[in-house]
């Protein structure tokens, strides 16, 4: 596949901003989508885990856990869509060959992520107190983990198959006879998939740590179960470190040969620190993680992490298109829209800020809260200006929509 063909199959409107800015917006919320999943993972085996165990402080995390489980699905779904929407708008002559390549499973895929979905909330309807009560239906959650598994594979297919434009012809027409079924998953690299999803262990340590540190806020918090998570994490977290350099080496290894470079390039490098940084950390602090914020410290690092390594998973597409391929994904013909662009950026800034906050602070609060809670008047009143601002927003999208149709 040639320069031109590529560039050829590119959107003749061009990019309503610099595409830069998409990159960056692709690295930052892919990194959020892959936390995301990474906790909804990590939180769905520790349940499986604990629901079956004996023990009262495993089936306590268990049913924490299936909450988090079922929470993390949801904005793992809802970040996914924006790294979805920025890759197909800078590299959509890849995004859309692959995409059609495998065209049923794009469209299963939607199938097996209800199914999935279905399957983790039937869990969680069947076992309203399953730190009391023994684990019904566990088949359920098992079908959910592993269905979610399978999306994922499917998106990591997608995501592969772009990187190799040179074996497209082959894919769609095998030995000359064409196939246009799309029934076939053609790319793929285990140990790449692999290190994603492994990378959970780790995250999820980092996130138990942050939910000790949120349950020492409560007033009453059985000092046992506090106790008992703590050696929990740690061992996670080494668990998770030791499995991220090892399934880390492992693809690193095994890059086909035009990838090769990025086996030693700094982005690997700053990967590896900033991965081993965090698994470390939490040692580090030692009894720090009970003081002030320092709990939560382990999953904000966690989190720098990942958007290093989504940086450096994106340097690999980018360098590799480029270098190999002559695809540059930042001239990308720019139709410049301000309308479309300030909106984007004051609907996340001021809508995203104000809804969210207002959404964290009240499962914060009542979250520490024993009995009933009530929120504050303030916190009435951010509620408030949250529904305004979504009103306005609606009413805006509809008034231009109108005044550019009448026009
Ligand atoms: C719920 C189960 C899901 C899992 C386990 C999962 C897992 C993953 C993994 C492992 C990757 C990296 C693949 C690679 O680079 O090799 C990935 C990428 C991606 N995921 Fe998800 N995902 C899930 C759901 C979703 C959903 C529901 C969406 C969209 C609505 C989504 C959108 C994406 C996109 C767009 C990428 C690629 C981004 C890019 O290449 O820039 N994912 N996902």
């Amino acid at each position: 596949m040639d320069a031109a063909m590529l560039y050829a199959l590119r959107d003749p409107a061009g990019v309503p901003a610099h595409p830069v800015i998409f990159l960056v917006l692709g690295v930052l919320t892919w990194a959020l989508h892959i936390a995301a999943v990474q906790v909804m993972l990590g939180a769905s085996a520790l349940t499986i885990f604990g629901a079956f165990s004996r023990d009262a402080h495993w089936r306590r995390l268990a049913a924490a856990m299936l909450s988090t489980a079922k929470v993390a699905v949801s904005v793992a779904i809802v970040l996914g869509v924006a790294p979805l929407l920025f890759v197909q708008v800078i590299y959509d002559p890849f995004w859309y060959t692959s995409n059609v390549l495998s065209a049923r499973w794009v469209i299963g895929f939607i199938i097996i992520l209800i199914a999935a979905y279905l399957a983790l909330y039937t869990f969680y309807a069947r076992n309203p107190d399953l730190a009391r009560q023994p684990a019904r239906s566990p088949w359920h959650l098992m079908l959910s983990l592993g269905l979610m598994l399978v999306v994922g594979w499917i998106m990591h297919v997608l995501s592969y198959q772009m990187l190799l434009p040179e074996e497209w012809m082959g894919w769609y027409a095998p030995n000359g006879q064409i196939d246009p079924s799309g029934s076939t998953l053609h790319g793929y690299s285990v140990t790449r998939f692999a290190f994603f999803i492994l990378l959970s262990v780790a995250v999820i340590a980092a996130w138990l740590f942050a939910y000790r540190r949120y349950l020492m806020g409560r007033a009453d918090e059985d000092a046992g179960y506090l106790a008992w998570l703590l050696p929990l994490a740690h061992k996670l977290m080494l668990a998770g470190g030791v499995l991220a350099v090892a399934s880390g080496a492992l693809w690193l290894a095994t890059l086909p040969d035009k990838m090769t470079w990025f086996a030693t390039s700094a982005w690997v490098w700053a990967s590896a620190v900033a991965l081993l940084a965090t698994a470390f950390f939490p040692r580090l602090l030692g009894n720090k993680l009970d003081q002030g914020v320092w709990g939560y410290a382990p999953f904000a690092l966690g989190a720098v992490a990942l958007i290093v390594v989504g940086a450096a998973r994106e340097a690999l597409r980018f360098v590799t298109l480029m270098s190999v391929h002559g695809y540059n994904a930042l001239d990308y013909k720019i139709n410049l829209d301000w309308y479309s662009t300030v909106l984007f950026f004051v609907t996340f800034a001021v809508l995203g800020g104000v809804v969210l906050a207002y959404l964290l602070t009240v499962a914060w609060q009542s979250g520490q809260t024993k009995g009933i809670y009530t929120p504050s008047a303030a916190i009435t009143r951010l509620g408030n200006l949250s529904i305004g601002l979504l009103v306005l927003w609606v009413v805006q999208f509809f008034a231009i929509g109108f005044y550019v149709w009448a026009r």
